[in-house]
Formats: structure tokens, C-alpha cells, sequence
């Protein structure tokens, strides 16, 4: 059966031709990422979905086996409606489809990555704090029109940084540009993090 492009969302109208795509973590929800969506592009419009999947109540993008090991099948299924709903709401919303940037924390960065990996039509930039390798693409996508910024913690006690390393490299193969920031950090995110990231986006063209 196809999946429905239905999720419980927010959207925050912006004043410029940009959408933040906001992927919360485990346990969060749609209203989560606004305040961080506001802080990286006060202009954006964001587009705040809540995941489907529930893990002991908890809303996520797609399930896991354990922590670290992602239930693949579900993962690919979850990403492309995740992408088909994005393409719902743009045109419902009337946003422009090819000023998408998705802005995901962890369980989101997983999703947000895997998005970029399956559907490589979709974001024109991604913000991934705390991503791992969501999985490995039977065919190598072609992002040489993408933008990523990865920013990782040091301490990160769930991704070693060898692996943020190999999701910047499975990135760059496939042609995206890549920006790896490390922060004396954990798994949490830090307001390092989110000043490196807004001065990010506004290089990012308009
Ligand atoms: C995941 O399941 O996507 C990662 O383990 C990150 C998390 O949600 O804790």
C-alpha cells in the first residue's frame, strides 16, 4: 500500500523563498525545532513534522532495533514518505520545492540524511547535528547540487566520530559539499553548534 504524505506538522510562513525542513530527535515533537528554525534563518519559513513511528510513546522518523541499529526497511519506507510529504506540503503550501533545507537533530539528522541518500531531489541543504550513517544506497545519488553541514560532538557517547567521518565521506562521493564542524560535546546540542550553523546558512545563496 502507498504510504499517505500525512503527518501532524507545523508551518511557520517566512518572508523569503526559504524553507527550514525541521526533523526533531527522539522523543521530540513538531513544535520542538521552531525556536531553533527562527534562530538559524529569522526569514524561512519552517516546516516542522512530527515523526510517526512511536518508541515507548516516544515520536521518532523511523524505528530501531536498538540504539544505533536502524530497522532498514522501515527506514527506506519512512524516507520516502517523509519525501513525498514534503512535496505535498510544498504544494499545498505553495513554497518553493528547490529552497528546501532540512535542519534534523539525531533521530532528524538520521532521516534527513537517509532523505539525502534516497531521494536526492528533494533538500538543496541539509543541517545535520548528531547524524550517524543511516544507511548505504544500492545506487549512488547525485548531490553535486547540495549543500551539508555536519556538527558533531567530540564526546558524542551514541556516534563515534569515525562514523560522522564516513557520512561526510559517503556525502562528498556522491558530489555534495561538505562542512564538518566537531564541538567539545556530547550528544546534546549546544549553542556552538547553532552559531556555527546560522553562520552557515547565510552563505547559503538565496
Ligand atoms: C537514532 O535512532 O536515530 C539514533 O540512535 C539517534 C537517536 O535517536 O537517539
Amino acid at each position: 500500500m502507498k504510504p499517505q504524505p500525512d503527518f501532524i506538522h507545523e508551518l511557520v510562513p517566512g518572508s523569503s523563498s526559504r524553507t527550514l525542513l525541521l526533523l526533531h530527535g527522539t522523543g521530540g515533537n513538531e513544535r520542538d525545532l521552531i525556536p531553533l528554525g527562527r534562530e538559524l534563518d529569522p526569514n524561512a519559513s519552517l516546516l516542522s513534522p512530527r515523526g510517526k513511528v512511536l518508541e515507548n510513546g516516544m515520536p521518532r522518523f523511523f524505528r530501531r532495533l536498538a540504539e544505533g541499529v536502524f530497522d532498514l526497511e522501515d527506514l527506506k519506507s519512512r524516507t520516502h514518505e517523509l519525501a513525498d510529504f514534503v512535496s505535498a506540503a510544498a504544494q499545498h503550501y505553495g513554497f518553493a520545492s528547490d529552497k528546501l533545507v532540512a535542519v534534523g537533530y539525531s533521530n532528524g539528522a538520521n532521516i534527513a540524511a537517509s532523505m539525502l541518500l534516497l531521494r536526492p531531489e528533494v533538500l538543496s541543504a541539509a543541517i545535520l547535528f548528531r547524524a550517524m550513517v543511516p544507511l548505504i544506497p544500492e545506487t549512488k545519488p547525485n548531490l553535486s547540487s547540495v549543500n551539508v553541514w555536519i556538527g558533531a560532538g567530540s564526546y558524542d557517547p551514541i556516534i563515534p566520530v569515525s562514523e560522522t567521518k564516513k557520512l561526510a565521506e559517503i556525502l562528498r562521493n556522491a558530489g555534495a559539499e561538505v562542512t564538518m564542524r566537531y564541538f567539545p560535546a556530547g550528544h546534546e546540542l549546544t549553542p556552538a553548534d547553532v552559531e556555527a550553523a546560522r553562520e552557515w546558512v547565510i552563505t547559503l545563496d538565496d
